[in-house]
């Protein structure tokens, strides 16, 4: 269950290059934010999402439909404009000890240190849900990312060959990445 500690999430910092940036959850008052940040992303980026992010309907729906139990988004905000989300995916039943992140920044705030700022907030909303494990699957190509996702503690698990296939039919490996937050009790 999100918490009224959750929701009032608050963290503000200063990259190193001075930028002031908040981070929050997102909440329904930031559709055009959103729409803003998801909307201009070029088919270059895109190919490698989930989502079709240049659908205003896609992104709108994300803040129509908050249910922060089921997936609690974490924003980034840099004068009233939102430039990185990061998103914890909870599941049900045999699998609600881990969850799922997902995380993408604005371009040109890439590579400041936000993206390690923004996993570590999730990780801590992760840690207060007391999470065994999060995980997270990203392109084998995008070697940065797999990179950032490292430095904040993940390790790949294992590789799905073929698990990806992009908007031109051609297929790309995926790496299955894993972050441990809690061992099991009761194990002598
Ligand atoms: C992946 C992403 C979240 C990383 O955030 P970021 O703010 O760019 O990363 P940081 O600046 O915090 O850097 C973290 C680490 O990532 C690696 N990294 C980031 N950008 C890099 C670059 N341009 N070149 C090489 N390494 C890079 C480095 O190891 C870096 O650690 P270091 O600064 O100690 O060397 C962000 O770049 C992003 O949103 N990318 C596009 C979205 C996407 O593809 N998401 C899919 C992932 S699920």
């Amino acid at each position: 269950m999100a918490t009224k500690e959750d929701l009032l999430f608050r963290q503000v910092f200063t990259l190193k290059d001075g930028a002031r940036v908040l981070i929050r959850p997102l909440s329904k008052s930031d559709r055009q934010a959103m729409l803003d940040l998801f909307l201009p992303v070029p088919m270059e980026e895109r190919r490698y999402m989930r989502h079709n992010v240049n659908d205003p309907e896609v992104v709108a729906a994300w803040t129509e439909e908050i249910d922060y139990d089921r997936v609690f988004p974490l924003i980034a905000e840099v004068n009233s404009r939102i430039v990185g989300v990061a998103s914890l995916h909870f599941n049900p039943d045999y699998a609600k000890h881990r969850a799922e992140v997902r995380i993408f920044l604005a371009k040109d705030f890439r590579g400041r240190g936000l993206g390690t700022k923004l996993l570590l907030a999730l990780i801590e909303i992760a840690k207060r849900r007391s999470l065994y494990l999060i995980e997270v699957d990203i392109v084998r190509d995008l070697s940065n990312d797999i990179k950032a996702m490292e430095k904040v503690g993940f390790r790949t698990l294992c590789i799905f060959e073929d698990y990806f296939m992009l908007p031109n039919g051609e297929l790309r490996d995926i790496a299955h990445m894993v972050m441990r937050l809690r061992q099991p009790e009761g194990e002598f």
